[in-house]
């Protein structure tokens, strides 16, 4: 049975039982922090099971991509562990329970999938005799094939979150795949026993805390890999045969001329690139870029492990992205992100493949000199990882990997203190702060509420319910103390989603607060920073807060305006520009987007002008609540990573743009007064970052622009309009003097030639000329050394000059001196030296250069011995 088919069955089967089946979601979990990527279909689901959000339906089917990094060593060297997998699941939430997942599953293997009822094991939670009955008395299980296993086997989570004790089906692949010892069973370690299909009958809510707290609903969650049942129902060996990856390893053992199968390094080395670039293809197609933190540095370790075993294996250049169509090819159908991204996936490959190319060339150098150093079994000092890392870029994982496979080992302790050292350097270059240093120092905040009612007001009264000093509670604080204060009702706006945090004052009636920066803990509580500037502030207070109202229209103008160059992005450079961050500030704004190359100074203007237009027509401003789904069933642009609430807010500009947005916002876009574009620039891989100014700062651009030209066109005695033309009108004049002046100083050098004919003296019969000359450039000086040639007829010109701080040396040798064992290279060679400088080249005409005028005279009298010399 084809893939294909295994995923049809699988959702058609669910579907007969009154499932919703939804399409995969995407690699990036959405407002799950405990999460770096999915990887289990119940993943994007966990709101469901734990009743905060009503499912569309109690019953849902998906098939789901999914990316699990802690094997990625293994991957590779065994031909089981795999990064990327799809997972099949049925899920009930408050819906059905344990009975019917179990006899569902036990229909679908041994009559959908047909697999024979004697190859096949289960396994329950050690004291679940629920489950052990309806597998032994329902589904009818000879005792022999139920196993009770504990935690580690049978109890299933992921990050925090719905969890629960679990049910397995195993298949037996056969006594030659296992390990051989007699107590090989259902739970052992080795490759016999196939997990297929793991129900989890999700009970409980594992708090942050690692509380495990019972769940009022009783869910159903259950995964099957839909590889590992290819592998069963395909009778292939492992997850390498199947239909799906089959191809792309064959394709790779032709690009890298590697027979599979003939040596175990090779074959490792094929299975990393194969299993690596499905992952790195999906993640791609999920809008993953290549980086430093996060996912980001799960797909650039990724790439870089397959683009390293592709050096292995002989391949100098960029590989992968040929192979991306493949990946689509295979899978575009049944994920559509793929296909449409097909060639934006190839070109971040590329990109990304390119430069590892270089930093591993260098990197490998490196890393080969210091393990020779080190010795066999030796160890490799923490700093020179650190300095291979810092400086060349080269990531440490690999070169541990690296090292595995030399076995040498890493001092570990001293990598981090190298790393730890480098931080605390970026620490103190930043500059200490007052505030909290890290989330932990707002943990006393936890508790409390804060509404923000700035959306609609520039002031509101409340009542001072926390101060924070240096970081620590405190109840209340004075006159010239830095502080830090929550409000119970507050109109400042704390930063977040890229926009800056408000400034303004707080009045209480013991003293003035002034406010310079407000952001948000992660528990959400607005945290308003600054001075005390008079009298007392003090815990219990009734106090006012007054937001600086032309920082805030300056923040409110510059974010619309973000949401306008989005659109308009996407209307000059399509669709797949995507938003990647931006930041809002009083001042300007930031906005980086994914692109693969520089936006052209057209493109640019285009998006200023779209932009514009809409500021012009005075689009209105409107924000409406919704839920998430309905907003994303409009149309509304969601970012990832962002975080949203139940009911999110939608912002509208006209009919031109509609995003989910938490910020502050101009009523209508004629306040936003004008939009300048003032550098578009790449940040990293496939990344752009353009940088904008709006109202009052884009006027002020153009007026310096302005007075700058008026400044040019005076000193030109012009005007800015005959600029163009009077540039060109003295670049003209200047050239024709240019002429002019070389057309002089050849003339000049013509009769300075004639009087030094005189200065020739004869060594041992040859005539010598040495002299220092007035040349202005070496074109002179080759010109002054011809004619003198011809002249003298058979003689040896040496001729230097000083130019520009510069010694310029020519050398010339008659032909018949040349014969003679005369090298006019030679010898001008030895003058350069004594000026400092260097140079040659033929025997009868050559040129050099030196660098200390000073010394030019007493090198020139040298020539003579120099002469004397070349004779021998
Ligand atoms: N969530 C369970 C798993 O991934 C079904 O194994």
């Amino acid at each position: 049975m084809k893939s294909k088919e295994i995923r049809s069955t699988f959702l058609e089967f669910f579907k007969g039982k009154e499932h919703l089946v939804l399409p995969s979601f995407s690699l990036i979990p959405q407002n799950d922090p405990t999460l770096l990527m999915v990887g289990a279909g119940m993943a994007p689901l966990k709101p469901y099971f734990t009743g905060e959000k009503t499912p569309p339906k109690p019953r849902v089917a998906t098939c789901q991509k999914c990316v699990r990094t802690p094997d990625i060593e293994r991957v590779g060297r065994t031909s089981r562990h795999a990064t990327f997998f799809e997972m099949l699941g049925n899920f009930s939430f408050g819906d059905y329970f344990k009975e019917e997942a179990i006899l569902w599953a036990w229909e679908l293997v041994t009559t959908g999938y047909k697999l024979p009822e004697d190859k096949l094991y289960v396994s329950v939670y050690l004291d679940d005799d629920e489950a052990y009955d309806i597998w032994h008395k329902k589904v009818g299980i000879a005792p022999e094939r139920i196993f009770r296993l504990g935690k580690e086997d049978n109890f299933w989570e992921i990050g925090q979150g719905p969890c629960g004790p679990c049910s397995e089906i195993y298949y037996d692949l056969g006594a030659d795949r296992g390990c051989g010892r007699p107590n090989c069973e259902v739970g052992c370690d080795c490759d016999r026993f196939l997990e297929v299909w793991n129900l989890v009958f999700t009970q409980f809510n594992c708090t942050e805390s690692g509380e495990y707290v019972p769940l009022t609903q009783k869910n159903i969650d259950t995964g099957a890999g839909l590889e590992r049942l290819a592998v069963v129902l395909q009778g292939v060996n492992n997850l390498f045969e199947i239909d799906t990856v089959r191809p792309l390893l064959d394709h790779f053992s032709k690009v890298t001329k590697t027979e599979y199968g003939k040596d175990q390094e090779k074959d490792t080395s094929l299975r990393i690139i194969t299993e690596h670039l499905r992952g790195i293809s999906f993640m791609v197609g999920d809008g993953i870029l290549p980086g430093n933190e996060g996912r980001g540095y799960v797909l650039r370790r990724l790439l870089r492990r397959a683009v390293r075993h592709g050096k292995i294996l002989g391949v100098g250049e960029p590989f992968l992205h040929n192979a991306v169509n493949l990946v689509v090819d295979e899978y575009g159908e049944f994920y559509p992100e793929l296909a449409k991204g097909r060639e934006y996936i190839q070109k971040v490959v590329r990109l990304e493949e390119e430069r590892f190319h270089e930093t591993l060339e260098q990197g490998m150098k490196i890393l080969d000199e210091l393990m020779h150093k080190a010795g066999p079994r030796g160890v490799l000092p923490g700093d020179a990882a650190f300095k291979l890392y810092d400086t060349y870029g080269f990531p440490i994982d690999l070169t541990k990997e690296i090292l595995a496979e030399n076995k040498l080992i890493l001092d570990e302790e001293g990598y981090q203190e190298a790393l730890e050292a480098q931080r605390e350097r970026a620490r103190s270059a930043r500059g200490a702060s007052v505030f909290g240093k890290d989330d932990t120092d707002y943990e006393s905040l936890r508790q409390l509420t804060t509404e923000f009612t700035g959306y609609d007001s520039l002031e509101a009264e409340g009542e001072v319910l926390a101060i924070l000093k240096d970081g620590q509670p405190a109840s209340a604080v004075s006159e010239g103390d830095e502080a830090e204060v929550v409000l119970s009702v507050t109109p400042f706006y704390g930063e977040r989603g890229g926009q800056a945090g408000d400034t303004g004052i707080i009045i209480t009636d013991g003293g003035t607060m002034e406010v310079t920066d407000t952001v948000m803990t992660p528990f959400e509580q607005v945290i308003h920073r600054g001075s005390i500037k008079q009298g007392t502030v003090s815990v219990g207070d009734a106090a006012k807060g007054k937001v600086f109202a032309p920082g805030r229209s300056s923040i409110c103008r510059n974010h619309t305006a973000t949401h306008l160059i989005h659109t308009a992005l996407q209307e000059v450079l399509g669709e797949h520009v995507k938003q990647a961050g931006s930041l809002v500030t009083p001042d300007r704004l930031r906005f980086d987007f994914t692109n693969l190359s520089a936006a052209t100074p057209e493109q640019l203007a285009e998006v200023e002008q779209k932009v514009n237009e809409k500021i012009w027509a005075n689009e209105p401003v409107s924000v409406t609540l919704a839920s998430l789904d309905e907003a994303k069933d409009m149309g509304a642009t969601a970012l990832f990573d962002e975080k949203y609430g139940d009911a999110v807010r939608i912002v509208r500009v006209g009919d031109y743009s509609m995003e989910l947005c938490g910020g502050t916002h101009v009523q209508s876009a004629g306040e936003i007064g004008l939009l300048k574009i003032v550098s578009e620039a790449g940040i990293g891989a496939g990344m752009r970052r353009i940088e904008a100014l709006t109202g009052a700062a884009a006027y002020r651009w153009f007026a310096q622009r302005n007075q700058l030209l008026e400044q040019c066109a005076a000193q030109l005695k012009s005007s800015p309009e005959q600029l163009p033309e009077r540039i060109s009108g003295l670049q003209a004049e200047f050239k024709d003097l240019q002429r002019e002046y070389q057309r002089l100083q050849l003339k000049l050098a013509g009769m300075e030639v004639d009087g030094l004919l005189s200065e020739v003296s004869q060594k041992s019969g040859v005539p010598v000329l040495s002299a220092r000359v007035s040349a202005g450039n070496m074109e002179t000086l080759r010109e002054m050394a011809d004619r003198l040639k011809n002249k003298l007829g058979s003689g040896i010109i040496i001729l230097g000059a000083a130019a520009e701080g510069k010694v310029l040396l020519v050398g010339a040798v008659t032909n018949d001196l040349v014969k003679a064992g005369y090298h006019a290279g030679k010898l001008v060679g030895e003058v350069a030296k004594l000026t400092g400088g260097g140079g040659g080249g033929r025997p009868d005409m050559a040129q050099a250069g030196g660098k200390d005028p000073d010394k030019l005279e007493s090198a020139l009298e040298k020539v003579d011995s120099l002469v004397e010399n070349q004779k021998k």
